[in-house]
């Protein structure tokens, strides 16, 4: 027999005795998945996480192409009782770590998840996580897309979040965060992410900083904000979406210039006060306005989208005058 023949039958007799040695998979991260689902108590979600087959053919995770290392962890839709085990910070080479509609999910979102430094999505949403949004997450320079909403958080914000200079979107609604929106959101560099807060307990002021901001989406809605948000306005801007709904927010409307770019605007629920400016007949790509319950007065601006919208997007104001409403006196 020539050498190569007898390689050959060992290769395939090797393939007879021992399965894993034709896996793609990468023993070490194969080894970490398995402790990983044992530490949560082997959940079903998990079932085909089968010892004897190839690791990257297993379902909720993927393997790099080349490497064949474990680039992503998806677990969604599932009964997965328990903390998100230490285990998932020794897949280095994961770039999508996601745990979606996992309501029997609890605990701290994972300390050993700074260690993952080549993640670019990170998505823990509609689950039981509690505690804060950690600090370290700033480390994870990456990122570019960052969402922890419809969770249990708690605490502040954390300030250096800004440093994410590729995020393209930051999504922390729907927990219960408290405190103020930090500063530093005004200062984001190389990327500005859609910026995602409603349906927290933020308070305070908005940071003026944010105003020379361009944000594309800015969603501050369901919050306790104070004061002025006229700053997030403006002619030289690109924004299509601004939601900031639902909070106590008491400026004048008057002298606001509205990016023409604009697509949505949500001002319902504050102590907005002043007239809508006519300027805002000449945004051509308005499809949604409401500025009902606040405190503005005087005519509807004709033209442009404003009359295809309704008498709920205006009502509950002091004396705006106009169609829908009467004409004015
Ligand atoms: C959190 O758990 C409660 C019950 O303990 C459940 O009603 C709720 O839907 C869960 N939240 C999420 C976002 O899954
Ligand atoms: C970001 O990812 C690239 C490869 O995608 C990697 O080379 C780099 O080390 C990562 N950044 C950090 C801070 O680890
Ligand atoms: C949500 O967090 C609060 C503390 O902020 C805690 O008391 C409560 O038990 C948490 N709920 C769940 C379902 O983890
Ligand atoms: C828009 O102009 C204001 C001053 O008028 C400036 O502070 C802000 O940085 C400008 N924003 C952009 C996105 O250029
Ligand atoms: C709002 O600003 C306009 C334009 O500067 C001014 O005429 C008006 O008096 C202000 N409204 C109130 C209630 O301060
Ligand atoms: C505008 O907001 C008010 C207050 O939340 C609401 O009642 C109304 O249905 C909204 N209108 C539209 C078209 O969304």
């Amino acid at each position: 027999m020539s050498n190569t023949s007898l390689l050959s039958l060992f290769f395939f007799l090797s393939l007879c005795i021992s399965p894993s040695l034709s896996d793609l998979c990468n023993p070490n991260d194969k080894k970490v998945l398995l402790k990983f689902k044992k530490s949560l108590n082997n959940p079903y979600v998990l079932a085909s996480w089968n010892p004897k087959t190839d690791c990257c053919d297993w379902y909720c995770v993927t393997c790099d192409l080349t490497t064949n290392r474990i680039n992503s962890l998806t677990i969604f839709a599932g009964d997965l009782p328990g903390q998100i085990p230490p285990e998932v910070g020794d897949l280095p080479y994961l770039e999508t770590l996601m745990f979606h509609k996992l309501p029997s999910l609890t605990g701290p979102i994972q300390p050993a998840i700074a260690k993952l430094k080549n993640l670019k999505t990170l998505r823990i949403s509609w689950t039981n996580i509690s505690g804060p949004v950690p600090d370290f997450i700033s480390q994870l320079t990456n990122l570019t897309f960052l969402e922890l909403s419809f969770n249990n958080l708690s605490g502040t914000i954390p300030g250096s979040l800004s440093k994410l200079q590729k995020l393209g979107a930051l999504h922390l609604d729907r927990n219960k965060l408290t405190g103020s929106i930090p500063e530093s959101f005004g200062t984001f560099t190389g990327s500005i992410p859609d910026l995602y807060l409603s349906h927290n307990q933020l308070s305070g002021k908005i940071p003026a900083s944010l105003g020379s901001m361009d944000f594309n989406t800015i969603d501050l809605s369901r919050n306790k904000l104070e004061g002025d948000a006229s700053f997030l306005f403006g002619l030289n801007k690109t924004t299509q979406r601004i939601d900031v709904s639902r909070n106590l927010l008491e400026f004048n409307l008057s002298k606001v210039e509205f990016p023409e770019s604009l697509t949505n605007l949500d001002l319902n629920h504050n102590k907005i006060f002043g007239s809508i400016p006519a300027q805002i007949t000449s945004l051509e790509n308005l499809g949604f306005l409401n500025v009902s319950y606040n405190r503005l007065c005087g005519p509807i601006p004709v033209g442009g989208k404003l009359q295809s919208f309704g008498y709920t997007e205006y009502f509950h104001n002091r004396c705006l005058c106009g169609a829908p409403f009467e004409s004015c006196k």
